[in-house]
């Protein structure tokens, strides 16, 4: 799950995690608005809905029941990624239209908190109406359509690695976020682990991801914010990958990490970018080999946080990892 506004650098962890750990499988939760980067090499890939794990070739790719699909784009991205043969759609996933990406570009309401565009929020309305069409219904997802939830709980009972993977970030959430300044779900590890089918007692570990600094796209308050040009100076400034909107930014903030380990359980931290604050990081996989304040930086969010940081990333390869789990 995403600590704070999105674009912590889940993709990354999740396509290290993938291939380090040998993932059984992975769900992709939420919807068609977070874009996870994956770098496989020179190749640059911005997932709006293949899981990020597909580098693993063995990993079963599923997208959740309480996904929200947009069909073009998942069709496209099957094709960009060819995992045709390994990849399903459950049934009651719901389905987002063309007509809701124009209600959402078109309303004055969402112009005023700088949505995405893609239509998630009227594609969630829909549903919540019972009006919406679920995947089951379209001619197109029939080759992909699966019943994830009792393929990851049969999965779960034969002890395969399982990874839920969050969209978004916590302070996007509709519940615990800066509402009305939010996205249009519960981005928390609860609510992650509720649109896969899979009950909290059942989930061992909420790897919460932590970027070295801030980002936000979109409006609504940002404790800390710097100007564009300081966030040039700093080397943090970021275009969403999504939407190539500018990212706002603002340094690491410490009460916010530990509120939203608190709120979501986490067990691990990932902590991504390292090497934008300290540029002697890039590439390394050795924490011996970080620089003095590196190491300080890494202690505190751990002191501050109380969850221990097991990833560190330093470079956007999803194997440019420091790796601390034993
Ligand atoms: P929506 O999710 O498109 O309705 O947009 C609501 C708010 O969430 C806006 O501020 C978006 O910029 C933000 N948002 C939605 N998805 C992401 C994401 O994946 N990364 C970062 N911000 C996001
Ligand atoms: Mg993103």
């Amino acid at each position: 799950m995403g600590a704070f506004w999105g674009d912590e650098g889940k993709g990354k962890i999740i396509s290290y995690l993938a291939l380090k750990d040998k993932l059984d499988f992975c769900v992709r939760t939420g919807s068609v608005n977070a874009a996870h980067t994956v770098w496989a090499g020179e190749r640059r890939y911005a997932l709006h809905m293949v899981p990020a794990a597909f580098l693993y070739p063995k990993c079963r790719l599923l997208i959740a029941a309480g996904a929200n699909v947009q069909v073009k784009r998942l069709l496209e991205e099957i094709e960009l990624t060819g995992v045709r043969d390994r990849l399903g759609v459950d049934m009651n996933a719901s389905i987002i239209e063309d007509k809701h990406a124009i209600q959402d570009k078109t309303s004055a309401f969402n112009k005023g908190i700088g949505t995405t565009g893609w239509g998630v929020g009227p594609a969630l309305e829909e549903r919540v109406r019972r009006t919406a069409k679920l995947a089951r219904d379209i001619p197109e997802l029939q080759p992909f359509i699966a019943d994830s939830v009792s393929e990851i709980n049969d999965g779960l009972d034969a002890g395969k690695k399982v990874l839920l993977e969050g969209t978004q970030g916590f302070l996007l959430s509709l519940f615990h976020g800066s509402y009305p300044y939010v996205t249009g779900r519960d981005t928390g590890a609860s609510a992650i682990a509720s649109e896969a089918g899979v009950g909290p007692t059942r989930v061992d570990d909420v790897i919460i991801v932590y970027k070295s600094f801030i980002t936000r796209v979109g409006a609504g308050p940002m404790p800390g914010e710097i100007s564009k040009e300081e966030a040039l100076k700093q080397g943090w400034f970021e275009t969403a990958a999504g939407t190539g909107r500018d990212r706002r930014s603002a340094p690491f903030n410490f009460d916010l990490a530990k509120k939203t380990a608190r709120i979501n359980g986490a067990t691990q931290a990932a902590l991504t970018k390292l090497d934008s604050l300290f540029p002697a990081c890039r590439g390394a996989s050795k924490f011996d080999a970080l620089p003095a304040e590196a190491k300080q930086f890494v202690r505190e969010v751990e002191r501050r946080t109380g969850v221990p940081v097991v990833l560190i990333g330093t470079g956007p390869d999803a194997l440019d990892i420091v790796d601390l789990r034993e």
